[in-house]
């Protein structure tokens, strides 16, 4: 059996009504813990002592502290001796029985975890709907998954059904080979802007990686300035390029044919009400190729 030895025991800081009466942590902590969890059925916790959470020599660190304790709350009734035919008390925070609340569970995480990323928790989405910090992260690991861009999206996804559909599709950001992914363009921990956005803006994410896309241009697309997803689904599509809908229909929800150039060029040789030559003869691309704005002195119409 390992023996951790207990540095120091302290009640870890989380906020507990003040009337509660909270059992009382066991004196010789892992160590306690470890007479009954220290076998082979564990050996999978052990991995803890292998991650950040287990540098004893760091007092910032649960094991620099009050150890399995500063997590799983006082466990002295749990670990105490349980009288013939009745049940040993759980732990009163995480596991599968464990009485405390999520949000109370999260404020264990939280006494040690408040800075900059966690600013916005209170408020986040994650936070309204009662995730936990456990629902993503893993803590009896040497390598906490979500924190690893390969193996992160499926913890994501496990929940967001919907988007696991959609980064499957045909055309999708390359997140399902492992690529990218979610935290390249969302903050899980809570942000105060649509859809938890890492940058402050949908376009901002946008040009963290396609840059070229910024301008600024001679001659500006204004949908393209407003908001790339006005054209593009951003987690997949059916469409090439990302695409909502494909060109023309894609262009015609705000262009209308009528009095298009080509139009008025070509009336004279179809019958009456026949669409253009010019329009069936292409998609608006095949002469609107600079979509997203040109820098040609005679770009105004993106056809350069
Ligand atoms: C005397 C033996 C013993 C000691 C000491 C002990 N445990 Fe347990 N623990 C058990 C048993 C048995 C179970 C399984 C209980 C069950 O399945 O209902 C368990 C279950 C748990 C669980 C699963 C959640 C739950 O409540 O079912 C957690 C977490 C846990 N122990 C943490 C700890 C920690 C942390 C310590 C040290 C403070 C500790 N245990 C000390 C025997 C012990
Ligand atoms: C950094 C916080 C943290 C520390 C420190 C910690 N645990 Fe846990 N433990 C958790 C969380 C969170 C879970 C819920 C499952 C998960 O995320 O891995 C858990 C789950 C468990 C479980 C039940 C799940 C299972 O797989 O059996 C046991 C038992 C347990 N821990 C025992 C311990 C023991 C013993 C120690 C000390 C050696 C310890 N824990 C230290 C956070 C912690
Ligand atoms: C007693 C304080 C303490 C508690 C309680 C605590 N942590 Fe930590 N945690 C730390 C410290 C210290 C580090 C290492 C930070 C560093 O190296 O900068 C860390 C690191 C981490 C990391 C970074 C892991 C990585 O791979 O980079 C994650 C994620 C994390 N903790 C999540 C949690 C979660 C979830 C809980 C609650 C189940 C929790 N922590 C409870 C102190 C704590
Ligand atoms: C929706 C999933 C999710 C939830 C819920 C969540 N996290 Fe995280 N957390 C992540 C991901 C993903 C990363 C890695 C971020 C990255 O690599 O950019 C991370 C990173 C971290 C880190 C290390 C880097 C940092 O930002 O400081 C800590 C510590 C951490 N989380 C603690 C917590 C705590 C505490 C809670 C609960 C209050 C929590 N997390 C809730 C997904 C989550
Ligand atoms: C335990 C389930 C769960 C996990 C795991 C989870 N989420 Fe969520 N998430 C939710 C719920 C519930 C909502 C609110 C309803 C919705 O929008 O689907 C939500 C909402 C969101 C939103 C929309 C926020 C808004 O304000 O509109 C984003 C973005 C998001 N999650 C990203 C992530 C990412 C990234 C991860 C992985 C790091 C993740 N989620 C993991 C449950 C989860
Ligand atoms: C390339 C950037 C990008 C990546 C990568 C990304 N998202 Fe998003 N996500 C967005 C944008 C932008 C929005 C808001 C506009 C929209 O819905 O298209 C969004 C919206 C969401 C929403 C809210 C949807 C709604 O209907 O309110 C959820 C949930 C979500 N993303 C989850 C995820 C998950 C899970 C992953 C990883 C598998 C992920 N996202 C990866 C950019 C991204
Ligand atoms: C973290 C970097 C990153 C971010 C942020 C990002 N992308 Fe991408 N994007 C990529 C990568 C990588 C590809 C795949 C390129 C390839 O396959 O050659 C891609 C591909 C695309 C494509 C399809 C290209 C094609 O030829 O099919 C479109 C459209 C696109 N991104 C739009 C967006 C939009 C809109 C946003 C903002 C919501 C965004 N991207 C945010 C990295 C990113
Ligand atoms: C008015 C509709 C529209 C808007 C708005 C739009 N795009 Fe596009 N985008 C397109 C079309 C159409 C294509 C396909 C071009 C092709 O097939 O030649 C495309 C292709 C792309 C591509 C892949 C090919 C390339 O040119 O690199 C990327 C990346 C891209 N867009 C990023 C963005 C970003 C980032 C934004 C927001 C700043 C944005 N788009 C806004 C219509 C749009
Ligand atoms: C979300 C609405 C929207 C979509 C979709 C859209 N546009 Fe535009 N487009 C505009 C707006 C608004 C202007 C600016 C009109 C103005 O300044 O009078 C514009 C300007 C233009 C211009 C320059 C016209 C001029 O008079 O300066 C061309 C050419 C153009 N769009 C082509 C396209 C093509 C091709 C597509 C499809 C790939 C497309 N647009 C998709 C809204 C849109
Ligand atoms: C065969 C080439 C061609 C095709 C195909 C084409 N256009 Fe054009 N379009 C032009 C030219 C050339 C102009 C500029 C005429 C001018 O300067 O008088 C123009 C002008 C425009 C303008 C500016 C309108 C104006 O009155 O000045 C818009 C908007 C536009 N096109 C949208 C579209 C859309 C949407 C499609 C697809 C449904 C499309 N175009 C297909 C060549 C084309």
């Amino acid at each position: 059996m390992m023996v951790v030895g207990l540095a120091m025991l302290s009640w870890a800081g989380w906020a507990v009504d003040e009337d509660e009466s909270l059992p009382a942590y066991t004196d010789g902590g892992a160590d306690t813990c470890m007479r009954c969890h220290g076998d082979e059925d564990s050996a999978h916790l052990m991995a803890i002592f292998d991650g950040p959470h287990g540098v004893m020599a760091d007092s910032r660190t649960p094991f620099g502290g009050s150890q399995c304790e500063a997590c799983h709350g006082p466990g002295g009734d749990h670990a105490g001796r349980v009288g013939f035919g009745r049940e040993r008390p759980p732990m009163p925070a995480f596991g599968p029985n464990a009485p405390w609340s999520e949000q109370r569970e999260n404020e264990i995480c939280l006494g040690c975890h408040r800075e900059s990323s966690h600013r916005f928790w209170e408020g986040g989405t994650h936070q309204q709907q009662e995730v936990g910090c456990a629902d993503c992260h893993q803590s009896h690991t040497r390598r906490d998954p979500v924190t690893v861009q390969s193996t992160q999206a499926n913890i994501c996804l496990d929940c967001h059904i919907e988007q696991r559909a959609e980064v499957n599709r045909a055309f999708a950001h390359p997140i399902r080979h492992g690529e990218m992914t979610c935290t390249d363009c969302h903050q899980p921990h809570g942000a105060p802007n649509e859809a938890m956005l890492a940058s402050p803006t949908i376009n901002q994410n946008c040009f963290k990686c396609h840059a070229e896309k910024r301008g600024p241009f001679l001659w500006e697309h204004a949908p393209v300035t407003e908001d790339c997803t006005l054209c593009h689904r951003t987690h997949g599509s059916n469409n090439p390029g990302l695409l909502t809908r494909r060109a023309p229909l894609l262009c015609q929800q705000c262009h209308s044919r009528v009095g298009h150039p080509s139009i008025g060029r070509t009336a004279n040789d179809l019958p009456s009400g026949s669409p253009s030559s010019f329009l069936l003869s292409g998609s608006c691309l095949s002469c609107h190729s600079q979509v997203h704005g040109s820098n040609h002195p005679s770009g105004a119409t993106l056809n350069r």
